[in-house]
């Protein structure tokens, strides 16, 4: 085998460790598209059971909304997903959301992500790039 052969044979084997853009470790460690599917399930059956979250999600299309956080979720930890949707500024514009909403969301996801095992740095990771969105939510003082 020539040396432009090798060089070649190595690059393409190479290929799919390139390919691998992202880091999909925290998507793992949060069940993958499964573990997803039941976070987002118990999630909302404890954001309609919170006093203060119920106004928000009572009436809207709950299934909808569990795909777009699975979908979501997914592709902030790294796993194969893409969210195709209004950006989170227009899907939370006329909704009237304090920091302090903002905050018992959070709060709610953090039992939740409890109850699934999920292990408390992949939670902090997961939170690291959620907490940044406050700036497109949270439109009320
Ligand atoms: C990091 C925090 C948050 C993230 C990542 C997030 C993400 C999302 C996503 C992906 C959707 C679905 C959008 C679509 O239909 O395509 C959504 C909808 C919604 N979110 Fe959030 N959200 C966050 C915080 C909040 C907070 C704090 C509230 C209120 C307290 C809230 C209330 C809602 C409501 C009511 C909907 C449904 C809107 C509708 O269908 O009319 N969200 N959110």
């Amino acid at each position: 085998m020539s040396l432009k052969t090798l060089a070649a044979a190595l690059l393409l084997a190479a290929l799919p460790a390139f390919g691998q853009t992202s880091d999909d470790t925290l998507y793992r460690q949060l069940g993958g598209q499964d573990g997803l599917v039941r976070l987002m399930d118990d999630f909302m059956q404890r954001l309609l059971a919170d006093r203060r979250m119920q106004p928000f999600f009572k009436d809207v299309n709950q299934q909808h909304v569990k795909e777009q956080l699975v979908a979501q979720f997914c592709e902030v930890s790294g796993g194969p997903c893409k969210l195709n949707g209004p950006d989170m500024k227009r899907v939370h514009e006329n909704l009237d959301i304090a920091r302090a909403d903002f905050n018992a969301l959070v709060e709610v996801l953090q039992l939740a992500m409890d109850a699934q095992g999920i292990p408390f740095g992949a939670q902090n990771r997961l939170l690291a790039q959620l907490a940044p969105m406050h700036r497109d939510i949270v439109n009320v003082k």
